[in-house]
């Protein structure tokens, strides 16, 4: 039933995901330095890390990374702000049972920098989106989504914070409806069972 979360950083999805009481048997992060292996850690969950920097190759840190989640056999795998690129043999080997959250409303801004990209775009509104990771980045069949509006006043960082509190709500109820078997994935579209909302409207 379990989850394993990777991070890279702060680590808020994850505190977000274990606030919701979401079942997570590991944090794994790639960074010894990301913030959130000490608030996992002061939670009483395991955390390991595996320094991408290590490996030689993508491949051989993707190796002992996969290594360290099998060993936890979890149900889903969660990536919660983990800056890493895998590879489509990744993505491949954990199809159907790895999410990512990522800081716009895709396939809008894919990337990094969404919330300066959309300020430059004069974007009316913006978000965040749960999705399946495939082997293209920032492309899977999308969970949840979570739209708020941008405010003239808005910088970089009010618009990453008004962004944040979605993905704070929208990341908990995507596991937990992975996790409660809802999820079904009809080609590039996910269906949720009993018709629950995919698209969220903040006026936060
Ligand atoms: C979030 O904005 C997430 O969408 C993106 O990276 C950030 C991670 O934040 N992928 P945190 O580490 O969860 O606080």
């Amino acid at each position: 039933m379990s989850v394993v979360v990777l991070i890279s950083g702060r680590g808020s999805n994850m505190e977000a995901l274990l606030d919701a009481q979401v079942p997570v048997s590991a944090v794994l992060s790639n960074r010894a330095d990301a913030k959130g292996l000490a608030i996992a850690a002061a939670r009483g969950v395991p955390t390991a890390v595996v320094e991408h920097q290590r490996f030689s190759t993508r491949e051989a840190f993707e190796h002992a990374l996969g290594q360290e989640i099998d060993r936890l056999a979890p149900r889903l795998v969660a990536l919660a702000g983990f800056m890493r690129i895998l590879t489509p043999a990744f993505a491949r080997r954990y199809a159907g049972r790895m999410l990512n959250i990522h800081p716009s409303l895709l396939p809008e801004l894919p990337g990094l920098h969404t919330h300066e990209r959309a300020l430059a775009a004069g974007a009316a509104k913006h978000g965040c989106t749960v999705h399946f990771v495939t082997a293209e980045l920032d492309h899977g069949p999308i969970v949840i989504q979570a739209e708020v509006p941008v405010r003239a006043s808005d910088t970089a960082a009010t618009l990453a914070a008004r962004v944040l509190r979605q993905e704070h709500v929208i990341y908990p109820r995507a596991v937990r409806w992975f996790l409660d078997d809802r999820l079904v994935i009809e080609g590039d579209k996910v269906r949720v069972k009993g018709n629950d909302a995919q698209v969220l409207a903040s006026s936060d």
